[in-house]
């Protein structure tokens, strides 16, 4: 039953005609591997960008028009809506050209071709070599090859480490500036079921959005300019209306962020274990405080409904990556390839020589480092990322660094862009949740493997004030740095006054004399033990390709161009229960609830949906398809990556992954793990019966044959 198991991998495109073209033709790639990758013609590659940094976008016309998923553009429909243009809710559909919107700050980034640079990067490094010798041999071999590569004034160079640093390639790319937003559907399709659906199948939301990449006169990279057009690329990507099978093949072109797919067993225990669940609590204890001040006003929830997203949304997958490592045995796995391993370099007494250390080492490395990296976690996670006035304190502390470097005027100049800064930061920022916040988060820090550094501290502060919230009470009362009004009239005064102000607030010190305590404490640990760590690492990376000569190794994830194949398909979660790999709009409808903030719909939804206008968009049955799954190995940043079909077409959008396969950063089941994407018929639905905006659809190539079911 289901889909075939398909090898993992997030692979290289420059490779895969040596790795995997005659894999992929096996499950029934069309296309040759020069059509997805070739350094030289046209290939699918040059339809695909890295967006706004963090997602991937690809081209749908060959005027610029890109696609990318509703929460990857989040920002920027946010940053656009005004009170009378509320885009977030209404949605936004640009009549023509004149009437897309600069998205300030929003880049497109277009890989030209990749390096291999390996020989030249480790050139004269020794394996007897200390790492940070290594590591400035490498750093002077890197700077030289940029020298020494030929590129266009518009393009730039990138270098990156693979394999844990046994290979490094090179990429040239070009980034656009001037990016516009050219539609959305409203929310309540874009982020349909909200927190409760996310990370989970079935799903049903429409997570797509639309923008178009403009260039200058000579279609190159520029700033906004009104005079820019369009921009023409290479490639851009044909739209299959026939939608796809259970057990089509599938591929997933983009820009995955970061896995860690080649840890050892003691490495991965500690994540899902003992960091995982750490890092979970103190979300959970946030979160909670939160959502109290948000169900009781409706300001509030607007203020906060983005931060509290990004906060859940890996509070989310932590719980699922925890849950699923243990259910799947990814221990036991782990150990029985660890074991394996010991087997394989025990007939072997060349590689025992070399390899017999590796694994007993990292052990007892990863037992050393433990506490460090847990009390890492709870300062970072407690007291800089979900504790706001802190983060704030450890911002303003690079801004007084700067001032006692490089002086006064230098300061000067940087007082417009703080005072700017900071507008953002009280636009989703209330002092009165962010106190609770605080007296909760210093709570749930000042725990056991806290107390000889900094939790002895917080507790102690407390203690004088009676209690947390004695304490929030106190530095809230007596700080400015909650108060947007006090902080710009801070921020108008001279430097040395601002310098000294801010030295001396409450909140400032009160963080500065914890991070100073972890300065002290932890960070030292660190900075020894981590690079030990890595240096293993890497020889355990190369010793596994070596070892294991009768499997293939993809490089974990680093945000580089990568594709991942697998085919359309259900899954079996546990005993006796099946998923199906499609989704359609009467499931939207089972989820309905109306005026509720995660399912309700628009009323014209409801409208087509009982007439069944579904158009050409329909499948065989008559359905509305909305989302399917597939065995495509992807993860954070594949975010807005166009899913393929055999042809290299485009039939969904990915947004996310399957709930039981969110542990898939550490440990690929290809029977469990699963990405979720939008169908594109749905997208091209909306767009056009929803929106009114079917014009848009004119400049795509929609190809339409015989209709699947
Ligand atoms: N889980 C997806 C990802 O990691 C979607 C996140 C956005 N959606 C949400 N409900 N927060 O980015
Ligand atoms: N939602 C994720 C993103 O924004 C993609 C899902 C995943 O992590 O696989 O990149």
């Amino acid at each position: 039953m289901g889909c075939q198991v398909v090898a993992q991998g997030m692979w290289l495109p420059m490779h895969l005609e040596k790795q995997n073209e005659k894999e992929m033709k096996s499950l029934g790639l069309k296309l040759d591997a020069d059509d997805i990758y070739s350094p030289v013609e046209p290939s699918l590659k040059d339809a695909i960008c890295q967006f706004a940094g963090g997602c991937t976008g690809e081209m749908i016309s060959a005027e610029g028009l890109l696609l990318t998923n509703h929460h990857c553009g989040f920002d920027a429909i946010q940053n656009l809506s005004t009170l009378e243009h509320n885009y977030v809710d209404d949605g936004f559909w640009a009549k023509d050209r004149s009437a897309e919107l600069p998205a300030k700050g929003v880049i497109a980034t277009f890989v030209i071709r990749m390096e291999d640079v390996t020989a030249l990067a480790l050139n004269g490094v020794t394996e007897s070599m200390a790492e940070n010798d290594r590591q400035s041999v490498i750093d002077k071999n890197l700077a030289q090859i940029k020298v020494n590569t030929k590129k266009n004034a518009w393009e730039d160079i990138l270098i990156r480490p693979f394999y844990n640093g046994n290979q490094y390639y090179l990429f040239v790319t070009q980034t656009f500036k001037d990016v516009r937003l050219v539609g959305t559907p409203p929310s309540s399709i874009g982020k349909f079921g909200a927190d409760t659906d996310n990370w989970v199948w079935p799903r049903h939301t429409g997570d797509f959005s639309m923008f178009r990449v403009y260039a200058n006169k000579d279609n190159r990279p520029a700033e906004y300019s009104p005079a820019n057009q369009p921009y023409q690329p290479r490639k851009f990507l044909e739209i299959s209306l026939n939608g796809v099978s259970e057990g089509d093949f599938t591929m997933v072109y983009g820009f995955p962020g970061r896995t860690d797919e080649y840890l050892t067993e003691a490495a991965v225990r500690q994540t899902g274990e003992i960091l995982d669940p750490a890092k979970v609590s103190i979300r959970e204890r946030a979160l909670k405080i939160m959502d109290g001040f948000m169900r009781k006003d409706p300001e509030v929830k607007i203020t906060y409904i983005a931060k509290y997203a990004s906060i859940a949304n890996s509070w989310k997958k932590w719980q699922g990556e925890m849950l699923g490592l243990r259910t799947y045995k990814a221990y036991d796995k782990k150990q029985e390839y660890e074991a394996e391993f010991t087997k394989r370099i025990e007939n072997n007494p060349d590689w025992n020589l070399r390899y017999k250390n590796i694994l007993p080492r990292l052990r007892q490395l990863h037992a050393e480092i433990q506490p460090y990296a847990l009390a890492r976690d709870y300062y970072l996670e407690a007291m800089v990322r979900n504790n706001d006035l802190m983060g704030l304190a450890s911002q303003l502390n690079s801004w007084l660094d700067t001032y006692e470097k490089n002086g006064a005027n230098f300061f000067a100049n940087k007082q417009k862009d703080a005072t700017a800064g900071l507008s953002g930061f009280y636009k989703e920022y209330r002092p009165a949740v962010d106190q609770a916040v605080f007296a909760g988060l210093s709570e749930i820090f000042v725990q056991d493997v806290n107390k000889d550094w900094g939790g002895k501290f917080v507790q102690e502060t407390a203690a004088k004030h009676g209690g947390y919230e004695g304490l929030a009470k106190y530095i809230f009362d007596n700080s400015i740095l909650p108060y947007e009004a006090k902080m710009n009239a801070l921020l108008a005064e001279k430097p040395d006054k601002i310098y000294e102000t801010l030295k001396a607030d409450p909140a400032f010190t009160f963080w500065k004399t914890l991070n100073d305590a972890y300065v002290a404490n932890i960070q030292p640990k660190l900075q020894s033990l981590q690079p030990q760590i890595n240096l293993v690492q890497r020889e355990y990376m190369a010793a596994q390709i070596k070892v294991f000569k009768d499997r293939r190794f993809f490089p974990d994830a680093n945000s580089t161009l990568r594709l991942t194949y697998g085919k359309a398909g259900g899954y079996a979660p546990r005993d006796a229960v099946w998923y199906q790999y499609q989704t359609d709009l009467d499931g939207v409808m089972e989820k309905y609830i109306p005026g509720d903030y995660e399912f309700d719909v628009p009323q014209k939804l409801i409208e087509l949906w009982k007439n069944k206008d579904y158009g050409r968009y329909a499948n065989a049955k008559g359905e509305m398809p909305v989302a399917f799954i597939g065995a495509n190995h992807t993860t954070g940043g594949n975010s807005g990556s166009p899913a393929l079909n055999a042809n290299g077409q485009l039939v969904g959008l990915n947004f996310d992954r399957v709930w039981e396969g969110t542990m898939s950063d550490l440990n690929y089941d290809a029977t469990i793990c699963r990405n979720i994407m939008v169908d594109v018929r749905y997208i091209l639905f909306i767009i056009d019966k929803l929106g009114g905006a079917n014009y848009l659809l004119n400049e795509m190539k929609i190809v339409e044959g015989k209709k699947r079911k």
